[in-house]
C-alpha cells in the first residue's frame, strides 16, 4: 500500500505521470496530447488538446449505468418544496434549458449570469452553460444591486437567469427587484433575462427582454442538445471573489482540470464514489456549491443534496432528518453554522438515525476545537477540517483518508492535497522558512494543480499582480493567508495577510465595504477591519470620521446615522457586508505618509496591544478607536 506521503511526493515529482493518472477518472472525446504546458508560467494549461465537457462527465455518462438513481434531491423548508430528480430526469430538464438558452441567442463563449435562490433550476442552469460551452457567472443572492452590477459589467453576459424572489427564514428576499436595480445600474445589460416564478413576490416584467421560465421550458420539452466538447483550458465559469481592491475578481476556471481534480478530490479526500449521497449545506453563490453540491458529487455519479432554507428551522435538527429521510453518506458544511446549531437543544442529534453518515467535512474558515469536538461527540463521526479557496476551486489542504487513514490534528486543516507544493514563505524577504513552527504566507509552488483558477477573467496582467508577485519569489501563489507547518508537516491557518474578512464562511472585502460606507453623503472617511466574533469568525467593524459630526452628538442621533450607514451597504452590497458596528471617531490611526494603520485599527477592536506604532502620525486617534468602542 502507498503511504499518503508517498503518494503525495509522487504528485510533485512526476506531475505529469501522476495527472496522466487521474485523468482516466472522467471521459475525455478527444484524448490530450500533452498533460500540462507551463512554458508561459505562471500560466499552466492542463491537458492541451483533450476536449470534454462538464455535463457529459456529470450527466450523459451515467445514464447507462444509474439513468434511475438520484442524480438531485431538492429540499426546500423554505416552501416545503422536495423533490427528487434521477439522473435521466436532470439530463431532460438540463436539456431543455440547453434548448431555452440556445433559442435566446447563447452560443459557446458567452457568459450568462445566473442570480438565484437555491432552486432546482439554478442547477439546471449551471449544468444546461456547461452543455452549451457558455460560462456561467453566479452571483450570490446574499449580494445586492451594486455588487451585481459591478458583476454584470465584468462579464458582460448574454442572458441573466433569475427568479422572482429568494426566501430567508420565512422572508422574501426580492431578486428581481435587485435584479433590475443592477441592469439599470450597468453599463452592458443582458438582451434576454429568463425567469423563473416561483409565486413568492410580485413581478414586473420588462417586455422584449424578459422570458418566462415555465412558458419557454413548455417550447423545448423535447429538445436534445449535444454538448459542445471544449478543449481542456476553455472556461467553464466565472466566480467573483473578494480581495484587496474595491472591485471583486473573476476567477476564471478552465474544464478538463477542474473535471479531474474534482473527480480525484471526491475519492482522496471526500471518501466519496458512485451511488453515495452528497449533502453540501453550502450555497451555489459560492465555490463550495459550485464544486460540492452541483459538479463534483454529479462527476463521480453520486446524488447530491440541495437544500434551500437555514439550519434551524423548523428546528435545529432539519439537517440531521435529511440526513436520515436520504440516507446522506457524507456531509459538508462550515464552523459557523455548526457553531449556530450548537445554540440548539443537543439532544436533535440524536433524534435522527444516522448511521449512512460516515464523514462530516467542514471547511471556509478556521475550525476552533471546541465546535469540532461538539459535533464529532454529538454525532459521534469524524470531523474533518479543510481548507481552500475560492482561487483553488477544490482543498489545498485536507486529510486524504482515500489513500491512507491519516490522522486528523485539532486546529489543522491537514497536509497538502496531492499535486499542491505548499510552502511558508517570509513575506518581506521572499525566502522559503523550511523549520517548522515558522510563521510566514502561505504559498503554493508553480505550476498550480489542475482545477484552480487559470487567470482572471479578462485581466491576465491582473491575475500575475495580484497573486504571483506579493511572494517575491519567483512562481510562487500566495494564498494571503497567514500560517505555520509543524514537525509532521500539519499547516495551522492563522488569517488573511490582506483586507479580506470571513464572517460565517462568507468572504468580504473590507474595502468594497469602505467604498460603500464612503458613498454616504456624510462620511468624511472610514475604515472598515474583520473582528473576532465567537458565533461567526469574524465580523465587520467600521470607524467614520464625518463631515458633520453634529449629526451624530447624542446617543439617539448616533444610533440613527449609523443604522443609516449600514442601509448603505444593505442596498449596496448586500446585507452579508454590512458591518456589526459604525463607530464615530474624529481621526484615524494613519502613519506620517498617510496610510491607514488597519492592523493597529484591528488588534485595539479585539482587545489586543497595537504593534509597531513607530510611524503613526496622532496617537491620540488609537484612544479614540479604545473609546469608541467602550462607549
Ligand atoms: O482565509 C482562508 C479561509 O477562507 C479563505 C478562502 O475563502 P473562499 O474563497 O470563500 O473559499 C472557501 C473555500 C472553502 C482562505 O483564504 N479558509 C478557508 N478554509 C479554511 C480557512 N481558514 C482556516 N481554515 C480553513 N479550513
Amino acid at each position: 500500500m502507498t503511504t499518503y506521503k508517498e503518494y503525495h511526493a509522487r504528485s510533485l515529482r512526476d506531475p505529469t505521470g501522476f495527472w496522466a493518472d487521474q485523468a482516466r477518472l472522467i471521459d475525455w472525446h478527444q484524448p490530450f496530447s500533452q498533460v500540462l504546458d507551463y512554458s508561459t508560467p505562471p500560466f499552466a494549461k492542463w491537458f492541451v488538446g483533450g476536449t470534454t465537457n462538464l455535463a457529459h462527465n456529470a450527466i450523459d455518462r451515467h445514464l447507462a449505468t444509474r439513468g434511475d438513481q438520484p442524480a438531485l434531491i431538492y429540499v426546500s423548508t423554505e416552501t416545503g418544496e422536495e423533490k427528487t430528480y434521477t439522473f435521466r430526469q436532470l439530463y431532460r430538464e438540463v436539456n431543455r434549458v440547453a434548448g431555452m438558452l440556445k433559442g435566446l441567442g447563447v452560443t459557446r463563449g458567452n457568459r450568462v449570469l445566473i442570480y438565484m435562490p437555491m432552486i432546482a433550476e439554478a442547477t439546471f442552469a449551471m449544468l444546461a452553460c456547461a452543455r452549451i460551452g457558455a460560462i456561467h457567472s453566479v452571483v450570490f443572492g446574499g449580494f445586492a444591486a451594486v455588487s451585481l452590477a459591478t458583476r454584470i459589467d465584468d462579464a458582460q453576459p448574454t442572458v441573466i437567469v433569475s427568479a422572482d424572489a429568494g426566501s430567508r427564514a420565512g422572508k422574501p428576499v426580492p431578486y428581481k427587484l435587485l435584479l433590475d436595480e443592477a441592469i439599470e445600474l450597468a453599463k452592458f445589460p443582458p438582451s434576454k433575462v429568463l425567469l423563473v416564478d416561483r409565486k413568492l413576490a410580485e413581478m414586473k416584467r420588462v417586455p422584449g427582454r424578459d422570458v418566462d421560465y415555465a412558458t419557454l421550458r413548455a417550447q423545448h420539452m423535447n429538445d436534445e442538445v449535444p454538448c459542445e466538447w471544449l478543449e481542456s483550458s476553455e472556461p467553464s465559469y466565472i466566480l467573483y471573489t473578494s480581495g484587496t481592491t474595491g472591485t471583486p475578481k473573476g476567477v476564471q476556471r478552465d474544464t478538463g482540470g477542474y473535471a479531474v481534480a474534482l473527480a480525484a478530490s471526491m475519492r482522496d479526500i471526500f471518501c466519496c464514489e458512485a451511488g453515495d449521497t452528497f449533502f453540501s449545506t453550502s450555497d451555489i453563490g459560492w465555490v463550495v456549491g459550485h464544486s460540492y453540491i452541483v459538479y463534483a458529487p454529479l462527476i463521480v455519479g453520486a446524488t447530491t443534496v440541495m437544500y434551500e432554507g437555514v439550519p434551524v428551522r423548523p428546528d435545529g435538527g432539519i439537517w440531521w432528518s435529511i440526513v436520515e429521510k436520504y440516507k446522506v453518506n457524507v456531509m459538508f458544511s462550515s464552523p459557523t453554522a455548526i457553531r449556530v446549531l450548537k445554540k440548539h437543544d443537543p439532544a436533535l442529534l440524536r433524534k435522527y438515525d444516522l448511521a449512512s453518515l460516515r464523514l462530516l467535512f467542514l471547511a471556509g474558515e478556521p475550525l476552533d476545537e471546541p465546535t469540532a469536538r461538539w459535533i464529532s461527540d454529538g454525532i459521534g463521526k469524524p470531523v474533518i477540517d479543510n481548507y481552500w479557496q475560492t482561487e483553488t476551486g477544490w482543498p489545498i489542504l485536507g486529510i486524504s483518508r482515500g489513500i491512507q487513514a491519516l490522522p486528523s490534528k485539532f486546529g489543522s486543516p491537514g497536509v497538502p492535497a496531492a499535486g499542491y507544493s505548499v510552502k511558508i514563505f517570509d513575506e518581506a524577504t521572499g525566502a522559503e522558512l523550511t523549520q517548522p513552527h515558522r510563521k510566514g504566507v502561505v504559498a503554493i509552488e508553480g505550476p498550480l494543480p489542475p482545477g484552480c483558477m487559470t487567470t482572471v477573467w479578462g485581466d491576465d496582467d491582473r491575475y500575475v499582480r495580484t497573486y504571483w508577485t506579493s511572494v517575491p519569489s519567483k512562481h510562487v501563489y500566495s494564498t494571503f493567508d497567514w500560517g505555520i507547518r509543524d514537525e509532521d508537516g500539519y499547516f495551522f491557518i492563522l488569517g488573511r495577510t490582506d483586507d479580506v474578512i470571513n464572517v460565517a464562511g462568507h468572504r468580504l472585502g473590507t474595502r468594497e465595504i469602505e467604498e460603500s460606507l464612503s458613498s454616504h453623503p456624510n462620511v468624511a472617511e472610514v475604515a472598515v477591519v474583520g473582528v473576532a466574533d465567537a458565533l461567526k469568525g469574524q465580523v465587520a467593524m467600521a470607524f467614520a470620521i464625518l463631515k458633520d459630526a453634529t449629526k451624530a452628538d447624542t446617543l439617539e442621533k448616533k444610533l440613527a446615522h449609523e443604522g443609516e450607514m449600514m442601509k448603505v451597504v444593505d442596498s449596496q452590497l448586500g446585507a452579508v457586508a454590512r458591518p456589526a458596528r459604525v463607530h464615530f471617531v474624529s481621526v484615524l490611526p494613519k502613519t506620517r505618509s498617510g496610510k491607514l494603520l488597519r492592523r493597529s485599527i484591528q488588534a485595539l477592536a479585539e482587545g489586543r496591544e497595537p504593534g509597531d506604532l513607530t510611524t503613526i502620525e496622532d496617537p491620540s486617534a488609537l484612544q479614540q478607536i479604545k473609546d469608541a468602542i467602550h462607549a
